[in-house]
């Protein structure tokens, strides 16, 4: 290790989601993604020579995912051990991809500080091990994640400059969420009675979000993206014990965003596994949105992204 670095990556966004894993060790998903990275959030993760400790907003924590990952890289590429310390400028756990951020920003840490060259494609792939939709955020723009004979591909859709989307992510809990990702995607594995027919309609979803994206055609993709979510929560709603991520200021939330669409707002909404709500809009709307959206009883924060920048170096 030559020197410290520090990368920075953001959340990304699916707009056809991944729940459900066909390799738990590889974290390989069972059905393809698609997504689009952010800007505003982030997290900026620093890696040092030194102790194996991990920092994360200024508290030491013992993350096993973490500290399963850096054993990994270690072993696989015989480095020694190294220090993490993270930030983010936004809740970690709560349903805002942190996770994805956070593996994103790190292997690009770990890749600068010790001088390894790998390519996007293997950043992608070690993101991966961590959380698999971390893979999407090492790219910019738009993203697909694929499962491809027993490995995965991760492929640069569009570039940022394709499509001037903006995203408000209304924040409606920073609690972290009682029942990680991983977890949860077992349970409806499991036990969803819904889960096959989840996989086989993300197939479908994928094969039409590709083309609705690079025709930028707003409606349409809002339709594949919205059944894409509600069916993948209906999903988890259907496992044993049921698992709702949902608050009552996410229901609220949606039921403003469905009143913008009436009044002619193009919009429309997506939520991860969590309660929070993130809302797609076009024509620059962004800001009116937001002040929407800020004025529903239980929002604690609304934040107007765009489309964002894949994971990068930012220095020692
Ligand atoms: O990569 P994980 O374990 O954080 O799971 C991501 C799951 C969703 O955010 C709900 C969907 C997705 O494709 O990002």
């Amino acid at each position: 290790m030559t020197s410290s670095a520090t990368a920075e990556a953001h959340p990304n966004i699916a707009l056809v989601k991944y729940w459900g894993k066909e390799d738990d060790v590889l974290n390989i998903p069972s059905s393809p993604s698609l997504s689009l990275t952010i800007d505003r959030l982030s997290a900026h993760t620093r890696v040092l020579p030194g102790s194996d400790s991990f920092l994360l907003n200024g508290e030491l924590v013992q993350d096993p995912k973490t500290r399963a990952w850096t054993d990994r890289i270690r072993r696989e590429l015989h480095l020694p051990a190294f220090g993490i310390e993270s930030s983010t400028n936004f809740p970690v756990g709560s349903g805002l991809a942190s996770s994805a951020a956070g593996f994103a920003a790190l292997v690009t840490a770990v890749d600068s500080a010790f001088e390894l060259g790998m390519s996007d494609a293997e950043r992608s792939r070690w993101a991966r091990l961590g959380s698999a939709s971390a893979a999407r955020s090492i790219f910019g723009g738009f993203c697909a994640l694929e499962p491809r004979d027993g490995d995965c591909e991760t492929s640069a859709l569009f570039g940022r400059s394709h499509w001037d989307l903006e995203v408000v992510v209304a924040v409606t809990s920073r609690r972290r969420k009682p029942v990680s990702s991983t977890e949860g995607m077992v349970r409806c594995k499991e036990t969803s009675p819904y889960f096959a027919s989840w996989l086989q309609s993300c197939g479908e979803d994928f094969a039409a979000m590709r083309p609705a994206v690079a025709s930028k055609d707003f409606e349409h993709v809002g339709e594949i993206a919205e059944s894409n979510c509600l069916r993948m929560h209906a999903v988890m709603m259907g496992a044993v014990p049921p698992l709702v991520y949902w608050n009552a200021t996410t229901l609220a939330v949606i039921d403003s965003l469905v009143l913008l669409r009436e009044a002619g707002i193009r919009v429309f909404y997506t939520i991860d596994a969590g309660p929070q709500v993130k809302a797609v809009c076009a024509d620059g709307s962004g800001a009116f949105v937001r002040e929407r959206l800020r004025k529903v009883p239980g929002v604690l924060e609304a934040v107007l992204c765009r489309v964002g920048e894949g994971a990068r170096v930012k220095g020692n």
